[in-house]
């Protein structure tokens, strides 16, 4: 796309632009300069994963663009780099026509499948060693867009291979879909595009934190999400989602008036070449040519240990004759090209059946119900019990005892149940019933009108309990190692451990003798015990187990008081103000606060040895920075982080965790992300170099 030396120029140009922008000289006769600047950076950043540019600066020059485009709008252009975004909801996604019928592809599932494939293709063509061109099988939503004239005109979904779904103002969100592409180059006028929508691992795994954090059920797979999110009516939401997009395949194409046909678009590794070379992330890099089908073989059989290690999802790959014209002669059923065979990998889902559920109570009181199944391998583990999360995912699903059911265990992600099979079902099938009292202390349990889930509200329910204490010594929390699930549960049966504070005040001598209990091990657990109390403050707040308060907010929260305490007497309001505290999290915290028995414990735990006091603001000593705050982002130039925050504490500086309107300094290196974002849109917070910092500490 970019040669050595277009590179080149084009990182000079974006050295003066950055250099013109940060003194408020870009003017309009720019913006072309500005927009090939910006696609370029996009580029380097969606397609290649290999930026230039610091997030900050390319941020800076996306907004003076979009400044410029603001008081001129008569230089407004379709495919410029702010265009991505649509204001205001889409209305519905009208059904569209393919140019071509997007065609599904046949399943091969082992070499001999292959071998067959190969054969009947050698029988048609009559051809002795065919050549074929190998590449990953994405897996998300099929989609296709049209180019006319250079310019992304629509974008659709697969539907029923013939319709689809057009959803233009979603695709234009992805970023490594290119607004415009200079197909012209080619002499080709209209292109017909496929490809897959994908979610990488990482942000499904973000995606799926929040969707639980908020008591809902998480999504099965990253397929899901991703075809999911391309039916949504907020752009800028889809936006949020950060969808990527691999192109894999020309469908149709027309010439310009007096053009000939590209010799490009002879091979089909060609036309993956081209797109490339357009700017499109295709599947370039990952393809590979072999003539017969041992070598594809092998390729396929490599691949699939490599699966676990590529950012997003595939859940194959696929083998495609690479000469075009040979694909015409080969032609294709109703249903399948007969030139391209999908090679399937282990298969991550399974079924079984689901003999029973049984309902668990958390350390919030949460009712869970939990599928016991008949135990089945899927994707290398063996999975028998699956949380069904609440009644109305129970509803939707439609689960009932005796089922057949579809289970699923994509990447890393915890297994779902996909579906169940109802076609399977015999009559003799139960409804779950949803208990009425807690299944552990038998209390009635409870449910907010705007929440999915029922809840225990008995503090003491020994469920609770139990699970709390798990919670309060696990790794993130106290860190009390030697202690463990089995353990807790089994010193509370015993009438050992009754509640958080029996954890400092265990009887060993009790202990020792068990099963299992060696003086080594009970060493060890003192130790633990003991050294827990050196824990930080902020993660006793987040061993509380306070609901929503996750490990950055009880980082945020460490921060704003002097003592824990502290917190009985702030407002809600206070609360709020914090940085990442929304309503919800405030009232949780507030509720906290004002339990009498909450506080009690905590008055045991400080008597027993845990400082509730924040040791740190103590620290602090009286240097030229007092009173200041601040925080590091970035790779800073020559000191390490943790050096840097050191260099500030000394001088009395105090370090915030987070970008808030408490924050005075953000310092600032090479690649910061959102932190820089967030402290750009807060006018306090002044955004300072490390040299800078340098200065202000006086060592410069
Ligand atoms: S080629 C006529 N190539 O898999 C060409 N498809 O199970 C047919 N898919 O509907 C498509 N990665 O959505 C092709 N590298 C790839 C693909 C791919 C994923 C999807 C595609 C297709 C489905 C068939």
């Amino acid at each position: 796309m970019y040669s050595k030396d277009t590179t080149r120029e084009l990182q000079k140009l974006t050295n003066e632009l950055v250099k013109k922008q940060s003194s408020g000289s870009i003017i309009k006769k720019d913006i072309e300069q500005l927009r090939a600047i910006l696609r370029f950076h996009e580029y380097r950043y969606y397609i290649l994963n290999d930026p230039m540019i610091a997030d900050y600066e390319y941020d800076q020059l996306f907004k003076t663009l979009e400044k410029i485009e603001e008081e001129t709008p008569s230089l407004k252009s379709a495919d410029s780099p702010t265009q991505r975004v649509a204001k205001g909801l889409t209305k519905d996604f009208p059904a569209v026509q393919h140019l071509v019928p997007m065609l599904s592809l046949d399943n091969s599932y082992n070499s001999d499948d292959l071998v067959d494939f190969d054969r009947k293709a050698r029988e048609l063509t009559r051809i002795d060693k065919i050549e074929y061109c190998v590449e990953p099988k994405f897996d998300g939503g099929s989609i296709s867009i049209i180019y006319e004239n250079d310019l992304l005109v629509r974008g659709a979904t697969r539907g029923d291979g013939v319709e689809g779904d057009e959803v233009t103002a979603n695709i234009r969100q992805i970023r490594s879909v290119p607004l415009s592409a200079k197909f012209s180059d080619y002499g080709l006028q209209q292109v017909e595009i496929r490809g897959e929508v994908l979610i990488n691992k990482s942000n499904f795994k973000k995606y799926n934190e929040g969707l639980m954090e908020e008591g809902l059920p998480p999504l099965a797979n990253p397929r899901n999400a991703a075809a999911g999110t391309l039916r949504i009516k907020d752009p800028t939401e889809v936006a949020k989602r950060n969808l990527e997009a691999f192109v894999y395949h020309i469908s149709y194409y027309s010439m310009a008036k007096g053009k000939k046909n590209p010799a490009e678009l002879t091979t089909h590794a060609g036309s993956l070449k081209l797109l490339w070379d357009l700017g499109f992330r295709s599947p370039e890099r990952e393809r590979k040519i072999f003539k017969g089908i041992e070598g594809v073989i092998k390729y396929c059989a490599d691949f699939e240990t490599e699966r676990d290690a590529l950012p997003y999802e595939i859940d194959g790959m696929v083998i495609k004759v690479n000469d075009i014209d040979l694909q015409e002669k080969l032609g294709m059923t109703s249903h399948h090209p007969r030139w391209a065979i999908a090679y399937k990998f282990k298969a991550r889902q399974a079924t079984s059946k689901l003999l029973s559920v049984e309902f668990q109570v958390g350390r919030t009181g949460a009712v869970t119900p939990v599928a016991k199944l008949e135990p089945v391998a899927v994707g290398g583990v063996t999975v028998s019990s699956i949380s069904i999360h609440n009644e109305d995912y129970i509803k939707e699903k439609d689960l009932r005892i005796g089922d057949a059911v579809l289970i699923e265990r994509a990447g890393d992600v915890i297994p779902q149940i996909v579906k169940s099979l109802p076609d399977t079902r015999t009559g003799k099938e139960k409804k779950i019933i949803f208990p009425k009292t807690c299944p552990v202390c038998e209390s009635k349990l409870f449910k907010e009108e705007e929440e999915a889930v029922w809840r225990c509200i008995n503090i003491e329910c020994p469920a609770q309990v139990v699970e709390r204490i798990i919670h309060f010594v696990s790794k993130d929390a106290m860190d009390i190692r030697g202690f463990g699930e089995a353990n807790v549960r089994k010193f509370y049966e015993l009438g050992l451990l009754e509640d958080v504070p029996g954890i400092y005040t265990l009887e060993v001598n009790k202990i020792s003798g068990m099963e299992g209990f060696g003086q080594k091990s009970i060493d060890n657990l003192q130790t633990a015990i003991a050294n827990s109390k050196k824990q930080p403050l902020h993660r006793l707040i987040y061993a509380l187990g306070i609901r929503f308060v996750g490990e950055t907010t009880a980082k945020t929260l460490a921060q704003a008081v002097n003592h824990l305490l502290d917190f009985k007497k702030i407002s809600l309001e206070d609360l709020q103000n914090l940085e990442d505290v929304g309503p919800k999290v405030a009232g949780s915290i507030h509720h906290f606060f004002s339990n009498k028995s909450n506080i009690e414990m905590l008055e045991q735990l400080e008597k027993l040895g845990l400082p509730l006091k924040n040791q740190k603001k103590e620290i602090l000593s009286a240097g030229n920075l007092k009173g200041q705050t601040f925080l590091f982002t970035g790779t800073l130039p020559t000191l390490k982080r943790s050096d840097a925050e050191a260099m500030a504490e000394e001088n009395g500086g105090q370090l915030l965790s987070g970008v808030s309107t408490k924050l005075n300094y953000l310092v600032v290196g090479e690649d910061a992300g959102s932190k820089l974002e967030k402290a750009k849109k807060i006018n306090s917070v002044k955004i300072i170099s490390e040299a800078e910092f340098l200065q202000i500490i006086g060592k410069k």
